[in-house]
């Protein structure tokens, strides 16, 4: 029997040393895209995936994504007493259902792998959801809606892929390819980040995964990989052969948001499909690309 989705992890521990100074004071998952944090895109993603329950891995200085989650009482009165009915939705909508997030500290910045070991006892025996809100995905139907349909079709590990020039495989988990479809790949073999010559493939992971909790067994020995971290892909690479294990080359494009680039891009292009905002930055657009 294929076990519901319904838990998801969010690393949330990072420094965000590429956004320094806005960094200094504020958690970079809190950055907006257009007027809602990077953090409440992963939120409502994973809950048009099926997701119930939340767990954030925070670490030290995170304290505001608690508070983020929380009901405003105060400003909810307020904005009820003067009638503000759009941002009193918004704010509702940015809060979870009592008992449905939970957190926990990663006291030391020792990986991804870490950071999801650290979640071990939310996690339990259930398949559960990674996902790493730098990486915003614009699709038609929510990039973990995609992963959550794979997994139920294939009753196995799912994560998504995307094809990257090879120059960049060295930031990127990346696969070894058994049998492909053109949508669904078997996953054979997993390095993180490899140098482009010794890259299996280019194919590589983007942060939304779907994982059995068996993943756990293989990070509890907390062994040190690239870049001296407990690497979450390694820890995959173990699970190959217990269990199916896919690939999924989703419908959608993604902005890499933890790059300066990236977040901008992601602006511009989350700003242009809302129909309060997207005439406005077409018109305006022009005016700065002219040559
Ligand atoms: C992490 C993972 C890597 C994955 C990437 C996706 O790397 O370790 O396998 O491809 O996220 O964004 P990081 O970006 O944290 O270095």
């Amino acid at each position: 029997m294929i076990k519901p989705l319904r838990k998801a992890v969010l690393p949330v521990a990072g420094l965000g040393t590429r956004f320094l100074p806005a960094t200094k004071a504020m958690a970079k998952e809190m950055l907006p895209i257009v007027d809602r944090p990077l953090i409440q895109y992963s939120v409502d993603e994973a809950r048009a995936a099926g997701i119930e329950l939340f767990c954030m891995v925070t670490g030290r200085g995170k304290t505001e994504l608690v508070e983020y989650f929380d009901v405003a009482y105060e400003l909810e009165t307020t904005l009820r007493e003067r009638g503000k009915r759009e941002a009193l939705q918004a704010l509702r909508d940015s809060s979870t259902a009592p008992g449905t997030m939970v957190t926990v500290r990663q006291q030391v910045p020792l990986g991804l792998g870490h950071a999801i070991w650290c979640a071990r006892a939310f996690i339990g025996e259930d398949p559960f959801a990674i996902m790493l809100p730098d990486d915003l995905v614009l699709s038609e139907v929510p990039c973990l809606k995609q992963l959550a349909d794979a997994y139920y079709e294939t009753g196995g590990n799912v994560v998504a892929v995307v094809e990257v020039p090879r120059a960049q495989t060295n930031r990127y988990g990346v696969l070894a390819i058994g049998a492909d479809d053109g949508r669904l790949v078997e996953v054979k073999g997993l390095v993180e980040k490899p140098e482009p010559a010794k890259a299996p493939s280019t194919l590589s992971i983007i942060g939304r995964y779907v994982l059995m909790p068996s993943v756990l067994r293989h990070l509890a020995n907390l062994e040190r990989g690239a870049g001296g971290e407990v690497q979450l892909t390694d820890a995959m690479a173990r699970m190959i052969g217990e269990g199916p294990f896919h690939g999924l080359r989703f419908e959608g494009h993604r902005f890499d948001c933890g790059d300066k680039a990236g977040f901008l891009e992601a602006q511009i292009a989350f700003a242009l499909k809302r129909p309060d905002l997207g005439p406005m930055v077409r018109a305006f657009l022009p005016r700065y690309v002219a040559s």
